[in-house]
């Protein structure tokens, strides 16, 4: 008898952040026909921020500058690439009524602007000499980037595969 009490007052609680309004409009409106321009962009910085971090282990073991070049150039295209794609997911944020209801949503947004901030640093540390930047902070720099960036990925790829954010319903 208690169990079922227990049970019937578990069907009557409603979670109040399903019953705002729009929580079930999804689909991602930054798009080029149905494809999300956000999915479609955080391929460059998730790539160059591991290109930063290859370059720098082989300007370790090879001496050769043009690899702390490569760096160089990696690190900043990796977060002008990165703020782009920021760009995209605010807008999706912002604009997606089911999207910025959800806290998910919000808890990818804290970890993408961390790792912004990181790329930035990585970027703009090597502004001011390139070559000895690289040995010690350059390098731990770029290891900690691409934790933060396959964590951000890793999040991200929740919010399409677990809560089907920015998918099309394929109407
Ligand atoms: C800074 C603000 C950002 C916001 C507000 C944001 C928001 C979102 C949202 C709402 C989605 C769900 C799919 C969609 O609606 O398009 C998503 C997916 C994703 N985000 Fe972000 N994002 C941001 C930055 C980044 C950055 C900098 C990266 C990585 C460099 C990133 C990596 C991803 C990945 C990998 C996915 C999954 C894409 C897929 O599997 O299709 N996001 N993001």
């Amino acid at each position: 008898m208690a169990e079922q009490t227990k049970d019937q007052n578990t069907e009557d609680l409603i979670d109040p952040i399903s019953e705002m309004p729009g929580f079930d409009q999804t689909e991602s409106r930054i798009a080029i026909h149905g494809h999300p321009i956000h999915a479609m962009s955080v391929a460059f910085p998730v790539a160059l921020t591991f290109c930063v971090l290859g370059a720098d282990a082989i300007y370790w073991w090879t001496g050769d500058v043009f690899w702390a070049r490569a760096a160089l150039w990696a690190a900043g295209t990796g977060f002008l690439f990165g703020m782009l794609a920021g760009v995209s997911g605010t807008a999706e944020l912002l604009l997606v009524p089911g999207i910025r209801a959800r806290a998910p949503a919000w808890t990818h947004f804290i970890i993408a602007v961390t790792l912004l901030a990181l790329l930035g640093a990585n970027w703009g540390y090597r502004l001011f000499g390139y070559e000895d930047a690289v040995l010690p902070y350059g390098i731990l720099l770029s290891g900690l980037c691409v934790l933060v960036v396959s964590f951000t990925g890793w999040h991200g790829g929740k919010l399409v595969f677990d809560y089907q954010l920015g998918t099309s319903k394929g109407n």
